[in-house]
């Protein structure tokens, strides 16, 4: 380890983030009622234009009069480059009770982007005399944002988590697809003549996991498109787990069930970590760094990774 440590990430659950347009209101008491860790109401692109104005008033009541229960109130504000941004913060903070935890920035492209809304935000709770202190969220989603994601990871006190939108990231790479994460047809590897399938989203997802766990930040994959794709989503799933990702979000409510099974460690899971961390204890107790589990190796490096495991399903059980 480095002489700085490692600062932890917030510690919430985050498995899932379901998402609304903040124009459906409709749907806010069934989001409400859904088993997502955090909730993040829409102003950005599930809002059109000439809606905006109503979306902020239907998201305003909502916050103060839904019951949340112990969600994490999260609303997404449009990016630093429309005319709307300003109004979203300045109506939703100044009109809003003490309901409403975090902001989410979209498209987010270099760390002034968190510095201009941390202190539009900053002089709002001061004139308004809020007294919860409001957190921010960013998305990943453009050339800009992935090449500067460690600035961007480290820009704001009042960054919780970031996440990877993989259809703006891909319109703004001009990459050829038009799918929302998961598997590419024609990304692939061909070995005697034989198609294996690669992960496109790879690169991006590593990246963002590193700058957060540098800045201990959340690190949540994005959208999942094609809803009727159960595999499809768990699959994406798994990988961004095993990636170090923490949770997904949910533009269906179908996918909600699918991202807390996939990111809360599975019983199995939490047993044979808890088995690592007892052989490690013997290990420790005979005054050795290293033994042997099952056949294979675990050593103090193991106690980390085992740690890790335990800690997702104690905060999963929060
Ligand atoms: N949250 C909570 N409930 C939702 C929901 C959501 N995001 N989306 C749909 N539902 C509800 C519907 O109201 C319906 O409820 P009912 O059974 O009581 O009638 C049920 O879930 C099934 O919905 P369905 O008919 O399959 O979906 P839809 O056609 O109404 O809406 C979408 C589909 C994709 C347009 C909608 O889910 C949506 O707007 N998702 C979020 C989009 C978004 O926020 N994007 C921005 C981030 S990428
Ligand atoms: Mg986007």
């Amino acid at each position: 380890m480095s002489f700085r440590p490692q600062p932890p990430a917030p510690a919430r659950p985050n498995r899932c983030q379901l998402f609304g347009p903040g124009s459906r209101p409709a749907l806010f008491e069934k989001m409400a009622a859904s088993a997502a860790d955090v909730i993040n109401l829409d102003l950005e692109d599930s809002v059109a234009p000439h809606d905006k104005p109503q979306a902020r008033r239907n998201i305003i009541q909502a916050i103060n009069d839904i019951d949340w229960g112990r969600k994490h109130l999260s609303v997404r504000i449009n990016g630093l480059d429309t005319p709307f941004w300003y109004r979203d913060v300045v109506e939703v903070l100044e009109e809003s009770g003490d309901r409403i935890d975090q902001i989410m920035i979209p498209k987010v492209g270099c760390a002034a982007d968190v510095y201009a809304v941390d202190a539009l935000v900053t002089a709002i709770e001061a004139a308004k005399g809020r007294a919860k202190r409001i957190g921010l969220e960013v998305i990943i989603e453009t050339a800009a944002g992935i090449a500067h994601v460690e600035e961007i990871a480290a820009s704001s006190p009042r960054l919780q988590a970031m996440s990877l939108g993989a259809a703006d990231f891909a319109a703004s790479m001009g990459m050829q697809t038009t799918g929302i994460g998961g598997t590419q047809d024609n990304y692939y590897m061909l070995k005697d003549g034989a198609r294996h399938w690669s992960d496109p989203w790879h690169w991006a997802t590593a990246a963002i996991v590193a700058a957060c766990r540098t800045h201990g930040v959340l690190p949540v994959d994005g959208p999942f498109g094609d809803f009727s794709d159960e595999e499809g989503f768990r699959a994406q799933a798994r990988r961004a787990a095993t990636l170090g990702m923490v949770g997904k979000w949910a533009i269906h409510p179908k996918q909600v069930a699918l991202a807390n099974e996939i990111f809360t460690p599975s019983p199995e899971q939490v047993a044979e970590a808890r088995e690592i961390l007892a052989a490690m204890q013997a290990a420790k107790a005979a005054g050795q760094g290293a033994t042997v589990y099952k056949g294979r190796l675990v050593d103090i490096a193991s106690i980390r990774q085992a740690e890790g495991i335990v800690r997702q399903a104690e905060l999963a059980a929060i």
